[in-house]
């Protein structure tokens, strides 16, 4: 089939690549002229695990062109994704739809045939009547469906997510539409579910999911509070309760707080949206402003360990949101550091993928080192504040010879606790009372 997406990012580029990958004809859409400079010859501007093999390879045999305009890609196509950014608005917290809307008067005008128009953003909802009703307006001849498509790609594992699908959710009430997803899908019919269900239904299936998500994050986080002044050990109260298969296993690690450019945005977008309609969404409302609060305790927390609060060097070992991924947007690596800093200009700073992005966001008051020894010279005190699988085979014999102190605070729960240990380093993690 023939795909146009608008929006070459975290989820347009991935979804455009594995529906190429499927055999379909797909045109990518952005409006930054420097995105698809990049793209067009041959260079990614993400970072996802997977993605350059998919991507070099369906360049090549041509199933996947980038483009900056609407004209070359949707008046062809059977299937018009808006993969666009619905970020937060910087005051009400809502989530600001003004690209989905000019997305949808430009693609309009572009039409032809029969066409399903998909909004994969995380949108609120109602937001598939607007999209209709400005096509409808701007192009009253044109025949088309609007459907919600909500992407559950996880950043990191986009590929292999697109690829392994939970579940396809389609919004729509119309047949036409579902036949046309029901084949553009057909290669997932036997490994997933689909669930075809109302376009505002599907819009909140998302929002909902991910305020779930971020709740149970919440959740063991105040567990891990719990354990570390009970004396339980979060890592086995984590474990016995996943075995619960209505709890499940995935989500229950603690962490410095959930961040990323999803869970913060969806969960305020949610709770104002809620309010529009009248309905308090308590548990969300404490989540967020739990979330927020937990990142200046554990910056407090790693700088408790100092000889000094203002000159002691610290060690940060990881700046990106999450693990596999060269993304810093609402790190809370990021905003720990930005906390430290009000007090403490000695910090110095590793990500093996994302220190250029963090480059971009992040203060030049920090000192930026090019792999985890060098973070570490002279510090006090090493913060692990990403879950890199690098930082789970460290070296503890040279590390301990860069240090001034052989301090960790493991925010991440990854260390070796036992070889550190072994290795002469306090070693503090989160839900779990401090043996030292
Ligand atoms: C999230 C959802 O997981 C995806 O299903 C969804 O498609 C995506 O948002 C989106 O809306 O586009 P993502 O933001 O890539 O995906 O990241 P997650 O893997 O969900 O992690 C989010 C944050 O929670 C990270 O900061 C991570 O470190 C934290 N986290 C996650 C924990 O602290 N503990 C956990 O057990 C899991």
């Amino acid at each position: 089939m023939k795909i146009a997406i608008i929006g070459t990012g975290y989820v347009g580029l991935p979804t455009g690549v594995g529906l190429a990958e499927l055999g379909n004809e797909v045109v990518c859409v952005d409006k930054s002229e420097d995105k698809i400079n990049a793209l067009n010859s041959g260079k990614l501007t993400i970072y996802e695990d997977g993605l350059a093999e998919l991507f070099a390879k369906n360049v090549q045999n041509g199933r996947i062109k980038f483009t900056t305009q609407m004209k070359d890609a949707v008046p062809q196509a059977d299937v018009v994704m808006i993969a666009v950014g619905t970020p937060p608005h910087p005051f009400t917290k809502e989530a600001d739809m003004q690209y989905i809307h000019a997305a949808a008067y430009e693609l309009a005008e572009y039409l032809s045939g029969y066409t399903v128009v998909a909004t994969k953003s995380t949108v609120p909802v109602g937001t598939g009547d607007d999209v209709e009703a400005i096509i409808a307006k701007t192009n009253p001849t044109a025949d088309f469906d609007v459907i919600s498509l909500p992407e559950f790609l996880r950043e990191g594992f986009a590929i292999h997510d697109f690829f392994n699908p939970d579940r396809i959710v389609i919004g729509t009430n119309s047949d036409k539409a579902r036949n046309v997803m029901k084949k553009l899908y057909q290669p997932f019919e036997n490994k997933t579910k689909f669930l075809f269900v109302k376009r505002r239904s599907s819009e909140t299936i998302k929002y909902a999911s991910n305020a779930f998500l971020a709740m149970k994050i919440h959740y063991i986080n105040e567990m891990a509070n719990f354990c570390e002044k009970s004396g339980a050990d979060i890592r086995e109260v984590a474990q016995g309760m996943g075995l619960d298969s209505r709890i499940g296993n995935k989500f229950l690690n603690p962490g410095p707080g959930y961040g990323g450019s999803c869970f913060p945005k969806d969960t305020n977008a949610m709770a104002q949206m809620a309010k529009k309609y009248g309905v308090h969404l308590n548990l969300i409302e404490t989540t967020i402003a739990k979330n927020d609060q937990r990142k200046a305790e554990m910056a407090e927390r790693i700088l408790s360990h100092l000889s000094d609060r203002k000159n002691g060097r610290v060690a940060v070992l990881g700046l990106a949101f999450k693990g596999g991924t060269d993304d810093c947007r609402e790190s809370p690596a990021m905003d720990i550091v930005r906390d430290m800093l009000k007090v403490n200009r000695n910090i110095c700073v590793y990500d093996p993928k994302a220190l250029e992005n963090a480059r971009k966001l992040l203060i030049e008051n920090v000192d930026y080192a090019s792999n985890p020894y060098e973070a570490c010279k002279d510090a006090e005190v090493i913060a692990v504040l990403t879950e890199w699988e690098d930082f789970k085979n460290l070296d503890f014999v040279k590390l301990k010879r860069e240090v001034l102190n052989p301090c960790i605070v493991d925010l991440r729960n990854i260390i070796n606790q036992k070889q550190a240990e072994e290795n002469g380093f306090e070693y503090y993690c989160i839900g779990q009372i401090a043996q030292n």
